[in-house]
């Protein structure tokens, strides 16, 4: 197909990537996973090409600047120019007080979701340039809005937002759109271990947000595919919380808390 979208996903070999490459797959484009985790990745894609979807896997860690460089001029180069690039690859955190906080863990964090977001939507949006197009969705969180106790991570989802505004002024002079998502607990591979383990609870996650209901990945994967997508044209710079209304929940059920009777 000569006018195929080729969509990149980092982090697609698990949870919210993972579904945004099945939901992408859908929409017909086709898909090249890049994942730290290689065998997951594979898996992935073994998994697309069963159902009739052009997909590939590379292993990438995005904290290493080179290897983002070297691994988008592979795909350039053997499968052709990326239109999209969904960038989930990401790590998660515990709660902890900043205080108790391991401060290289705190580091590798941030060299993943920090630095990782500016080197994938740099050498992504610099080939993109050269043909005046293309989307970039990245994964902000609740955290990008409100301050949560999970310190290193918290910030790393900040910095997410802000190089989305960032990158959409920079280049979208050249028609290129970059946007952000911000979940909320979602309820993937990762955190279903963390219910599972008691780091969670499900019922106090579904309270959470207005609309009291559990926020799967599909969710994101629907929201992500909107924003890559033309019905988007007009939107650039934007992270869009999928978040059952967490935002717009926090500060009016903390307010109420506090007041005696309300609503009764
Ligand atoms: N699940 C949630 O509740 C939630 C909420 C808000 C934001 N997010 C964000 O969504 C994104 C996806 O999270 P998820 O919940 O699907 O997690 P996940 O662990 O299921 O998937 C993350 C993927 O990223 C990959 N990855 C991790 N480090 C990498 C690296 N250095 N280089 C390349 N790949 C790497 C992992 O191997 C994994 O496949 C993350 O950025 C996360 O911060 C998740």
């Amino acid at each position: 197909m000569a006018d195929q979208r080729i969509t990149v996903i980092t982090g697609g070999a698990s949870g919210i990537g993972r579904a945004t490459a099945d939901r992408l797959a859908r929409d017909g484009d086709r898909i090249v996973v890049l994942d730290v985790n290689a065998e997951g990745a594979e898996t992935a894609v073994e998994a697309l090409r069963a159902g009739g979807t052009a997909a590939d896997a590379m292993a990438l860690d995005v904290a290493d600047d080179q290897a983002v460089e070297d691994v988008f001029d592979r795909i350039e180069s053997e499968i052709g120019p990326v239109h999209g690039v969904v960038h989930a690859a990401g790590v998660l955190q515990n709660a902890i007080t900043a205080e108790r906080m391991d401060r290289a863990e705190a580091d590798r964090i941030m060299d993943v979701n920090y630095r990782g977001t500016w080197s994938v939507n740099v050498a992504a949006a610099r080939r993109m340039k050269a043909r005046q197009a293309g989307a970039i969705v990245n994964l902000a969180s609740i955290n990008s809005f409100a301050v949560l106790p999970i310190p290193s991570y918290t910030v790393s989802k900040v910095a997410v937002k802000q190089l989305t505004e960032l990158f959409a002024v920079e280049y979208g002079i050249h028609g290129i759109r970059v946007n952000g998502v911000a979940p909320t607990y979602t309820i993937t591979p990762a955190i279903q271990a963390r219910i599972d383990s008691g780091h969670r609870d499900p019922e106090a996650i579904r309270n959470s947000g207005a609309l009291k209901m559990l926020v799967r990945p599909h969710h994101i994967a629907d929201g992500i595919a909107f924003l890559l997508s033309d019905q988007a044209a007009a939107i650039t710079g934007v992270t869009l919380p999928i978040d059952a209304g967490w935002c717009a929940a926090v500060s009016y059920n903390s307010y109420v808390a506090a007041v005696e009777g309300f609503g009764q």
